[in-house]
């Protein structure tokens, strides 16, 4: 084959970048991810994470949200009883080693834990055969938006007004008016109180996932990690005497006695339930045909300045074989943006500068 003359390489370089881009914008416009041009700004993964950075700060190699956190690491013990559901290797009899962040929502990794009324559990399983399952949870079973739009729109909804330094309640109560699947978030939060530690409380995937049998069956789940140690309460916000880094300090005393741990529970849904709609919660009756597929162990906690969780980004989206996305386009959106936030900060710490917009 004669080599190509520049004219033509160039040609060719441009048919590739076409249908490379033709192939992303598909993928993308699947999820909801991005708009029609001329219907709104185009939203992309930089423009979210600009976003979360102008409402709630930019604090230089840190985590754009869930910025406060502390590593953990232990072990998966799976029973075996899940390989009914899904083909993974991770769900054959046996132990997985995982390492693990528990973190708060917000961008600030000073913040008071107090302040935040939802807990949040990160895992990286690193299973037999060399595959990776990683997966990020909220202590909250729904999530308050349904797409990255509304997502985005929210924190600009947020973002703090220059001449007070708090969100501007107008601006706020126009998205709740134009956002009305945020209620079922907002009455969660209200009627069930943020738990006293990291290891009472349940943690979910919220997003559902197809699983895949090893006959090619395939379910939908949402799974979630329900601990042993009994739900309490925190009763911190009104603690005048109250340490700001209870969470980190109680897990590490607690650690010092013994493990904490969790059943790895897995809801199926049936036909009709909501699969692409984190808002929306499934008919409690769906939770009398949960599987429980085995124990979460955590034994050790580290710091996350140093610790084996700081160079991790738990993208919901790398799934081991037997477990694959479902259409919620929250998935792609944040594994988007965990991609962006991972960069910018690691880039951060590697002294390459700080990000600037
Ligand atoms: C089902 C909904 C969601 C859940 C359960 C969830 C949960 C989490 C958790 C647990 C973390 C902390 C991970 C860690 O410890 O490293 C995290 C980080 C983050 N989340 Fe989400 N999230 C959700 C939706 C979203 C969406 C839709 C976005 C934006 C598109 C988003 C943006 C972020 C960002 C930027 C980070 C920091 C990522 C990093 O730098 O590693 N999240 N999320």
């Amino acid at each position: 084959m004669s080599p190509l003359q520049p004219s033509s390489l160039v040609l060719r370089y441009a048919l590739i970048a076409l249908v490379l881009a033709a192939v992303t914008g598909a993928f993308a416009r699947v999820a909801g991810w991005i708009h029609w041009p001329g219907s709104e700004p185009t939203l992309t993964p930089a423009r979210m994470i600009d976003a979360f950075e102008n409402s709630m700060g930019l604090h230089a190699g840190f985590r754009r949200n869930h910025a406060k956190g502390v590593c953990v690491s232990g072990y998966f013990d799976s029973n075996g009883s899940a390989a009914a559901l899904s083909r993974a290797s991770v769900f054959e009899r046996g132990r997985t080693p995982v390492i693990g962040r528990f973190s708060a929502p917000g961008g600030d990794p000073s913040q008071d834990d107090a302040e935040a009324s939802v807990r949040s559990f990160a895992l990286l399983f690193s299973v037999r055969n060399g595959e990776q399952w990683r997966t990020a949870m909220n202590s909250v079973p729904i999530f308050a938006v349904a797409t990255p739009q509304a997502l985005y729109e929210q924190l600009v909804a947020l973002r703090p007004d220059a001449r007070t330094g708090r969100p501007d309640p107008a601006k706020l109560n126009a998205f709740l008016a134009k956002h009305p699947e945020t209620m079922a978030f907002r009455q969660w939060i209200d009627t069930h109180p943020p738990s006293s530690a990291f290891y009472n409380a349940s943690y979910f995937s919220i997003d559902a996932f197809r699983f895949a049998d090893a006959n090619g069956n395939t379910r939908f789940v949402r799974w979630s990690v329900v601990p042993d140690t009994p739900y309490a309460p925190s009763n911190d916000r009104t603690n005048p005497a109250r340490d700001p880094d209870f969470l980190a300090h109680d897990l590490s005393l607690r650690l010092q006695a013994g493990t904490v741990s969790w059943r790895l529970m897995l809801t199926p849904a049936d036909p009709g339930d909501p699969v692409d709609d984190a808002t929306r919660a499934w008919p409690p009756a769906r939770e009398l045909h949960r599987v429980d597929a085995g124990k979460i162990v955590i034994e050790r906690a580290e710091s996350q300045i140093d610790g084996g969780c700081r160079d991790i980004n738990f993208d919901p989206l790398i799934l081991p074989h037997g477990i694959t996305p479902s259409d919620d386009p929250l998935l792609a959106a944040r594994s988007a943006a965990y991609a962006v936030s991972f960069d910018r900060r690691t880039r951060e710490e590697a002294g390459v500068g700080t990000h600037r917009r």
